[in-house]
């Protein structure tokens, strides 16, 4: 049962169908099985109106549909082997029936941004997310430009995997999606956890990608986990909406094109009483003399720093609540939870 912030009144509902948002997945066709065994008929009690279903009801089974079409959220059909491993991913085809668009691995990633495969148009994001997509920036971030976070407040890797899995505990068994996971860092420490029956390593960057691949194929343990590889764009997310119980992103707020695009796609992403988790460096904290905060650019070199303030007013705007955060100079580890 999730933490709750008031005494409300509680209420219990009868959760009556396993398969609530999909109509087309039915348990009886027999390819494609239904995208997750996630509900069983059971009473679910809520309180303050987050409704929070118990972990010992989820049959953890990712065999189904857990991607959906960036360009319109509808469930992606998939053929190929069964299993949420890189392997059965990698051979596997998806399929939107709605727009008729087909996506497919390259490099051991599974591409789903809006332009994948496309032949003429080429889109530039800002400078902030272009970086990442440099091979150079994407070999050098594991092998030292992360470790100079630590300057600004980061307790490192370790500590913040920690921290970031006390706040999930009510995720356990779920979905857990890593959103810009660079060279998959966290990603690889969710999935050798085994504390969820899947994780999706996401980033816009084909070469963080490749990187983490890099990284996972030195460790056969990881490479048979329930592990996902996948390039997306953190505004236009591949999921269908209310079907992930967590979100991670590692330092990258500050990176994102329209962090208010990027909350308001994991807020609906999220089911209910899903949590999203969130680290980035800040402009400025409290303990930060007047005269130097008006010398703080909103945007400093390219990035998007925000306060304290405009964090939680972006997780409180997009529907979450319960939000809560840990400062450590400019590091900020920020939660809150879908109600
Ligand atoms: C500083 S790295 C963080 C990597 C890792 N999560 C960590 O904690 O170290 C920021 C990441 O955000 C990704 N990114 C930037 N813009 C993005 C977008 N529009 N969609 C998804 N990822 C994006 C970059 O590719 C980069 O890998």
């Amino acid at each position: 049962m999730a933490t709750t912030s008031s005494s409300c009144c509680s209420s219990f509902v009868y959760q009556s169908s396993l398969f609530p948002k999909h109509p087309r997945l039915s348990p009886n066709t027999s390819f494609f099985s239904p995208r997750r065994l996630r509900f069983s008929p059971t009473v679910v009690r809520v309180t303050s109106a987050i409704a929070v279903e118990p972990v010992s009801t989820r049959i953890s089974s990712l065999e189904g549909q857990v991607f959906a079409c960036p360009v319109c959220y509808q469930p992606l059909i998939r053929k190929g082997p069964p299993g949420f491993n890189l392997r059965a991913i990698y051979r596997s085809g998806f399929k939107c029936q709605n727009c008729d668009k087909s996506y497919s691995s390259k490099d051991n990633y599974l591409d789903l941004t809006v332009i994948a495969g496309l032949k003429d148009y080429v889109e530039l994001k800002p400078a902030r997310t272009e970086l990442f997509r440099s091979p150079l920036v994407s070999f050098l971030y594991e092998r030292g430009w992360r470790q100079n976070f630590n300057r600004s407040g980061f307790p490192g890797p370790d500590e913040e995997f920690k921290m970031a899995q006390e706040y999930f505990k009510s995720a356990q068994g779920g979905l857990l999606v890593d959103v810009s996971c660079g060279s998959g860092l966290f990603s690889r420490k969710f999935a050798k956890s085994g504390t969820y029956s899947g994780v999706v390593a996401l980033d816009f960057s084909e070469n963080m990608l490749r990187q983490c691949y890099d990284f996972i194929k030195q460790d056969e343990t990881i490479l048979t986990t329930n592990l996902a590889l996948v390039r997306a764009d953190v505004s236009r997310l591949p999921f269908s909406s209310g079907s992930v119980d967590a979100v991670h992103a590692g330092a990258a707020l500050h990176c994102w094109p329209s962090p208010s695009n990027a909350v308001a796609e994991i807020s609906r992403t999220l089911r209910s009483g899903g949590v999203f988790v969130g680290t980035t460096f800040l402009r400025y904290t409290s303990s930060t003399p007047w005269i130097q905060r008006t010398l703080r650019e909103r945007i400093v070199q390219g990035y998007s720093y925000l306060t304290e303030e405009e964090i939680e007013d972006l997780c409180t705007s997009c529907g979450l609540s319960n939000y809560t955060s840990k400062v450590e100079q400019s590091f900020i580890m920020f939660t809150a939870q879908k109600p």
